[in-house]
This record gives structure tokens, C-alpha cells and sequence, in this order.
């Protein structure tokens, strides 16, 4: 074997030393990149937050999509004008049926023709309600102009409806606590709550109605020269001491009593009346209307008719308030309004009786009712006397029979029959809720 030179072995020696330097110096760059490139990776992704959900309600966990929000209040802006668009078209699909309806010409009553100088202009104050509206047919089918005044508080459009827009007719939203000023004739000032319950509902808005809307229409009466007739009540009487009651008897009230707004409005209404006919020459009727019947009377109305109509047709039990012996006598309203044209044509001015004189006791009256309401279960039960309630009603009607020669017609059968027919329709029109009868919305009142 051939021996190197030892200066040859130590240069090799060194060589191979400088290659294993720069080997490991290689080596160790090579750890330095790949520790950064792997440091610089984690520094982009977003650092992981650990929470503990366990301890959050389910409900908290929404997650909450930007995109999707954007995109979703888009659609929220898209319905919104979808919709103001769709309204927009039932406003005028509305406007055209109003149009279209305007133009189909309504089939009206047979009205009769009258000429220039019989025709009057005919103002009714409370001509929406149960008695005003039936006066208004009378009148318009003699073919005069009428204009009806109220405030809705009882009365309601449905009882003159037949006679919107006919050119003789006139419908005048107003309270006639306040002053009005129309051209008429003659006035019939019937606008006043009638029934307990509602003229117990705001005593000191029915005496206002009596008192000042009263002098408001005899004001206007006496300002154009009308004839005006003011619709009295029985109840001037009171609880009466004298029976039947003439015209003459003065009467039994109780001026502090809850009925009290009622009647002494309607005596101070007639006391009204007497004074501008004094005074200031106005012509004047009185009529002292005694209990009525009859369709389009309120279903609430509180009273006997109403009130035992209503509950032999839902098979309610019948409830007379007191033992049952006070009577009553009832008119039907075409009788009544029968009575109110007369008076006003008459020459006679003292207050006059129109009213039913036939009498029966509550008691007679429940089992009249029942029977005429087929197949009728209810019974007949007995309550506590109501405050103030008269014991004995029955009018006197002399005077009506020989100034007016008018006399009721109307059978209490034909009368009741008549009017069940009308509550029956009532109620099929009504809707009620959780078994609710009409008698649960009803209120304890005189009778
Ligand atoms: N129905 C009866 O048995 C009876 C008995 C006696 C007297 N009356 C008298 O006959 C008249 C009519 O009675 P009804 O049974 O038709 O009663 P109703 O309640 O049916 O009618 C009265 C009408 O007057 C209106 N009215 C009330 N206050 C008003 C105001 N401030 N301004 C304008 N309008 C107003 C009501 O909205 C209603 O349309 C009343 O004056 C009543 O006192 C009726």
C-alpha cells in the first residue's frame, strides 16, 4: 500500500472538516425557514376562542350569517312595497265599487208625488232611531222632503238606509245639544234616549238633550216659522197615583231618583214648549208617548218587549223583575206614528195621551211572549223590584180619540208576532263568542 504524505492527509483532513461545517450550517437555515413559514401560517388564522356554550341558553346560539342579513332586508323592502302596492289598489278597487254601486239605480219605496205647495220640508231629530225611523217612512211615501238629524247615540243609519240617496231624503250627522241651522217646515223633535238603560247611561247628556237640545229646535222653529211637535213621555207621570192617567194629572216624580233625568228633562221639555209658545208664538204639539213596540227597537233595549223577546228565542230563562203584578200597556208603532201625524195636522196644542190602553200585568206578558215563540223551553222566574218602578201604566186616551179621532189598531198578538219576526232576524245576523247569549251583554233595568 502506498503511503500518502502526511501534508496531503491533513489538507484532506481539513477539507472534509470545512464540509461538515457548512453541511450543518445548511442543515440548521433550513429548521430557521420552516420555523417561521409555520409561525407566519398560524399568525393567518384567527386565534381559536374557547368558550364554555354549555352554560348559555339553547336559544343564544344564533349564528349570525352577514350575507344572509343583507339579503333578507331586501326581501323585507320588497314585501313592504308589494304590500303599499296592494294597498294602493284596494283604495281605488274600493273607489270604483263606491263609483259603480253610485251608478245602479236603487229601487226605492213607492214614494207619492206631491206638488210644489203641498210638499213641506219635514225635519226629524232623532229620525234614526226606532219611532223616528218609521215616522220617516210615513213621511217620505206621502212624498214630502225630509231631513233626519242625529247623533247615532241609540239610532243607527241601518233604520233609514232605503233611503240614502233618494232626493227627498237628507241624513244629517249631528248632537242637537248644539244649534242647527236648516230651512223646514215642521219639526218633529223626537231625538232623546227612550229606555231605561240608556238614558241611565249619562244622565246629565240626557237632560242636555232635553233641556238645551230642546230649546236649540224650538229656537230654530220659532227663527223659520215651523209647527213643531215635541215627543213626550208617560214617564211625566212618574209612578202614578191616579190610574189611568188622564192628560190633566200632574204626575209622581221622583225628581232625585235614577229616572229623574229622564223624566224631568222631558217635564222641563214640555214646560220649554209651553214658554215659546207663549212668548214667542212658536206653534207646538205635545205628545205624551206611552210605552211602544215594534221592529228595529234596540235588542238591548232593557225593557219588557225586548228583553222577554230575546230570551224565549235563546230558551233563556224569562226574568220579571219585582212579583210581577205591575202592568203595562203597550202600543205598536205604527199605531204610535198613526197618532204623531194626526197630532201634528190637529188644531189641539195641550199635551195629548197616545198610547195602548189595553193592560196587562208582567207576569201576562211573559206568558204571551212564550207562547208565541214556537217550541219555546223557557221559564218564567221572579227578581228583585227595581228602584223607581212603576206599578201601574195605562194611558187615557179621551182626548186623542175625540180631538184626533185616532184610536190604536194594531193587536197585541199581530204587534208581537211582528216584532219576534224582527228579533229573530236580529239575532241571525249576530255572531256570538264562547257559547255568549245576547242576554249575558244585557243589563238589570227598569222595566
Ligand atoms: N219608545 C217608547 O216606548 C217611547 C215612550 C215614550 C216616549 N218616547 C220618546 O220618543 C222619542 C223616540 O224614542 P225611541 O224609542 O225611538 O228612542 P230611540 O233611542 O230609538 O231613538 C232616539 C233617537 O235620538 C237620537 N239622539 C239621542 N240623543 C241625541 C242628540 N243629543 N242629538 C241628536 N240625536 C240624538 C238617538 O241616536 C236615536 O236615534 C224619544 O224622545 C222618547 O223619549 C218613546
Amino acid at each position: 500500500m502506498i503511503r500518502q504524505p502526511l501534508k496531503f492527509r491533513k489538507t484532506i483532513f481539513v477539507i472534509c472538516v470545512l464540509f461538515l461545517i457548512i453541511l450543518l450550517f445548511l442543515i440548521s437555515r433550513k429548521d430557521t425557514d420552516i420555523i417561521n413559514s409555520s409561525k407566519k401560517i398560524s399568525e393567518d388564522i384567527p386565534a381559536v376562542v374557547y368558550r364554555d356554550f354549555s352554560s348559555i341558553p339553547k336559544r343564544e346560539h344564533v349564528y349570525v350569517d352577514k350575507r344572509k342579513m343583507a339579503s333578507n332586508s331586501a326581501i323585507d323592502d320588497n314585501i313592504k312595497q308589494e304590500l303599499q302596492e296592494t294597498r294602493a289598489q284596494i283604495e281605488q278597487l274600493k273607489k270604483k265599487i263606491a263609483f259603480l254601486e253610485g251608478r245602479i239605480p236603487q229601487k226605492y219605496p213607492d214614494v207619492k208625488y206631491l206638488g210644489y205647495k203641498e210638499r213641506k220640508r219635514i225635519l226629524v231629530t232623532g229620525g234614526a232611531g226606532f219611532v223616528g225611523s218609521h215616522l220617516v217612512d210615513v213621511l217620505m211615501m206621502q212624498g214630502h222632503e225630509v231631513i233626519v238629524v242625529d247623533n247615532f247615540f241609540t239610532g243607527r243609519k241601518r233604520n233609514v238606509e232605503h233611503w240614502f240617496g233618494h232626493r227627498n231624503f237628507e241624513l244629517i250627522h249631528h248632537d242637537i245639544v248644539n244649534p242647527l241651522y236648516v230651512e223646514a217646515d215642521e219639526i218633529y223633535h223626537l231625538a232623546s234616549p227612550a229606555s231605561p238603560p240608556h238614558y241611565m247611561q249619562n244622565p246629565v247628556k240626557t237632560i242636555k238633550t232635553n233641556t238645551l237640545g230642546t230649546i236649540n229646535m224650538l229656537g230654530l222653529a220659532r227663527r223659520v216659522g215651523a209647527k213643531i211637535l215635541i215627543a213626550s213621555t208617560s214617564e211625566v207621570y212618574g209612578d202614578p197615583m191616579v190610574h189611568p192617567q188622564p192628560e190633566t194629572y200632574w204626575g209622581h216624580v221622583n225628581p232625585i231618583g235614577p229616572r229623574a233625568c229622564y223624566d224631568e228633562g222631558k217635564r222641563v221639555a214640555e214646560t220649554l214648549a209651553y214658554s215659546y209658545a207663549k212668548q214667542e208664538n212658536v206653534s207646538v204639539r205635545v205628545a205624551r208617548i206611552f210605552n211602544t213596540y215594534g221592529p228595529r227597537m234596540h235588542v238591548s233595549d232593557g225593557r219588557v218587549v225586548s228583553n222577554f223577546i230575546m230570551q224565549a228565542l235563546q230558551n233563556l230563562t224569562i226574568t220579571v223583575y219585582g212579583n210581577g203584578k205591575q202592568t203595562r200597556s203597550f202600543c205598536y208603532v205604527s199605531d204610535l206614528v198613526d197618532g204623531l201625524l194626526s197630532l201634528m195636522a190637529s188644531s189641539y196644542t195641550l199635551p195629548v195621551n197616545i198610547g195602548n190602553p189595553v193592560e196587562h200585568t208582567i207576569e201576562e206578558f211573559a206568558m204571551i211572549i212564550k207562547n208565541l215563540v214556537p217550541g219555546c223551553r223557557s221559564t218564567v222566574s221572579t227578581g228583585a223590584a227595581v228602584e223607581d218602578d212603576p206599578q201601574r201604566r195605562r194611558p187615557d186616551i179621551a182626548i186623542a180619540e175625540a180631538q184626533l179621532n185616532w184610536s190604536p189598531k194594531v193587536s197585541l198578538q199581530d204587534g208581537l208576532q211582528r216584532t219576534i219576526d224582527y228579533f229573530k232576524e236580529e239575532l241571525s245576523r249576530t255572531t256570538f263568542y264562547n257559547n255568549q247569549t245576547y242576554m249575558d251583554v244585557n243589563v238589570k233595568s227598569p222595566q
